[in-house]
């Protein structure tokens, strides 16, 4: 944020002066989707007149416009309109924070705030115009990894999945991304909408805990079949920022019974211990034997 103290209003004498307040950049990260808010604190105490938020590479066209006591949609670029708000239309305290929501990759780039304010300082109306405000926003894809999970036909498995905290949930969508509109599991307001649901999932999923306690929203998949090979994403919504975001993204693949790699090399090598460790136990047994009737010819 600015460093409101350093600013100093300059001359007196004439009527018309400028605040100079030392511009600091600000970096602001974010993924598709999100709703995110670009600060931006004009002086306080001022009347306000013209808000000017703007992208570098935008030429003439602004992100918002406040200017003449109203907002002007006119000279806003398209990609914006319906998407972006200030964080308080009363500019009270001479906040004038952007909100952008559902931001894209192409959101990326150098925003500028510049504000227009006056002041009546000893009776005159004085003009402030104050460095803008520059910040940096990138939206980028989550680096999420993929989980793989391979399972035998039949099994009854979990796909896990955790909110990344645990306030409340009030939706969470369970999706397999060869099935465009059809969910797996759409859980809203503590209740599987079946309506969405794909056929193939009918009485086969669940949330491993309907509570959601701690955040699991892992789901259960019982009976699992060959054609359940897929990925699956787990999605939250969130009333916080009003939107989704992946939480768990599982590439699940399903092998005919006794073909899951680990396991077939696990059990055989046991099996095979076993039958030469009972192989060589019945050879002692059987030679003890012929060695106690031998003995026992002898002694008769
Ligand atoms: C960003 O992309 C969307 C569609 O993908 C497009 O409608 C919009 O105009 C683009 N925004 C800018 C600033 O070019
Ligand atoms: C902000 O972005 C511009 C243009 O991409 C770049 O020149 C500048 O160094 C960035 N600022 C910071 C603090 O990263
Ligand atoms: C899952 O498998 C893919 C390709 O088969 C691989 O690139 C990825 O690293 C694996 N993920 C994990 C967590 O092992
Ligand atoms: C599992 O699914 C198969 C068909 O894919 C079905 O024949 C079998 O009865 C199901 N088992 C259970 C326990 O539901
Ligand atoms: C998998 O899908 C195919 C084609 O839809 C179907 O013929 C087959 O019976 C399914 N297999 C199982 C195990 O459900």
């Amino acid at each position: 944020m600015p460093a409101l103290t350093s600013a100093s209003l300059c001359c007196t004498l004439i009527s018309v002066c400028f605040l100079f307040i030392s511009a600091d950049q600000i970096n602001i990260k974010a993924v598709p989707g999100q709703t995110v808010t670009l600060p931006c604190q004009a002086p306080k105490h001022t009347h306000i007149i013209v808000v000017k938020w703007s992208r570098c590479d935008l030429d003439t066209e602004y992100v918002l416009l406040y200017r003449d006591e109203q907002f002007d949609p006119e000279n806003q670029h398209p990609s914006f309109k319906n998407r972006v708000d200030l964080q308080d239309r009363q500019m009270k305290d001479g906040d004038v924070s952007l909100i952008l929501k559902d931001v894209m990759i192409n959101d990326t780039g150098t925003y500028k705030c510049h504000v227009v304010q006056t002041k009546t300082n000893q009776g005159k109306r004085v003009y402030l115009k104050t460095d803008p405000i520059i910040i940096n926003l990138s939206v980028v894809l989550p680096d999420q990894k993929v989980d793989n999970i391979t399972a035998e036909s039949g099994q009854n498995i979990v796909l896990p999945c955790r909110a990344p905290n645990t306030l409340l949930i009030p939706a969470v969508e369970w999706s397999r991304h060869d099935l465009e509109t059809q969910s797996v599991l759409l859980y809203w307001k503590k209740e599987i909408v079946t309506y969405l649901q794909h056929l193939s999932f009918k009485n086969r999923v669940d949330l491993q805990d309907r509570q959601m306690k701690d955040g699991d929203v892992s789901l259960i998949l019982n009976n699992v079949t060959i054609n359940d090979t897929g990925t699956y994403e787990c999605r939250i919504f969130t009333n916080e920022r009003r939107s989704w975001k992946s939480s768990s993204i599982i590439s699940l693949r399903v092998v005919p019974p006794g073909q899951t790699g680990g396991h077939t090399e696990d059990g055989s090598v046991g099996l095979i211990v076993g039958l030469i460790v009972f192989a060589v136990l019945l050879v002692e047994i059987v030679v003890g034997i012929l060695i106690y009737r031998k003995n026992k010819q002898k002694t008769n």
